[in-house]
């Protein structure tokens, strides 16, 4: 029953990075498992971060905290995505198209339409979150991945791979706060009287919608 997977995080992680449920030990045996099928499904997914990155400076070319941030934001992402990008092709992976994202889809389609206020915090909300359930994942990676050096099984096991994702949940936990500050900062900029609040009361309601995605959906050998 996935309510009743054991899970691996502390609360004052989950709090930081405002989830509401922790990651299964199921998903990380199944990832640990399938590294190989993780690192390509990886790359995928920092580079559609840093194309949603830049889809938010598109959209909101006038707001100079947005674009400068996500400006930002995109160059990691795109670093990110290089950085896996090399390591697939040096282990002989073939990148292929994207599989579709269960995760990201549900996830999204809690985003309101009521108003393209709304419709800009929520989707900089779930981008916090998806941000934030990264971190946690590839933290649990990080953690795990150094006692299986040299392991082949399923992908080997190397000092490349551990740097990457000790440095990479880093980098991600920076990634979620920065989008928390900028939903605040869309509804204040709107003239909310309480943006922090506001911002702090849609986030647990997206938080608990994904927490409860994670609990039901099927588990991958994939970050989400
Ligand atoms: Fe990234
Ligand atoms: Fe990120």
């Amino acid at each position: 029953m996935p309510g009743r997977r054991r899970t691996l995080c502390r609360e004052g992680r989950l709090a930081v990075l405002h989830l509401q449920g922790s990651t299964s030990t199921e998903w990380l045996e199944t990832a640990l498992a399938a590294m190989d099928r993780v690192l390509v499904d990886h790359a995928h997914c920092e580079h559609k971060a840093a194309v949603t990155a830049l889809a938010f400076v598109s959209k909101y070319p006038d707001d100079p905290r947005l674009v400068t941030s996500l400006g930002a934001l995109a160059r990691d992402e795109a670093g990110h995505f290089a950085r896996l990008a090399d390591l697939c092709i040096g282990r002989g992976l073939s990148l292929g198209h994207p599989d579709k994202d269960p995760y990201v889809d549900a996830l999204l389609a809690a985003v309101r339409r009521t108003s393209p206020l709304h419709n800009r915090v929520d989707r900089l909300l779930c981008c916090a979150i998806i941000e934030g359930r990264s971190c946690e994942r590839m933290k649990l990676l990080a953690a795990a991945l150094p006692a299986l050096r040299g392991r082949d099984a399923a992908g080997v096991v190397d000092d490349a791979i551990c740097a990457l994702y000790d440095d990479l949940w880093r980098e991600e936990a920076t990634h979620h706060l920065l989008f928390v500050e900028l939903a605040e900062r869309s509804l204040a900029r709107a003239g909310s009287p309480d943006a922090v609040g506001e911002t702090r009361q849609r986030l647990n309601e997206l938080a608990a919608h994904e927490g409860a995605l994670v609990a039901r959906l099927p588990v991958r050998a994939a970050i989400h």
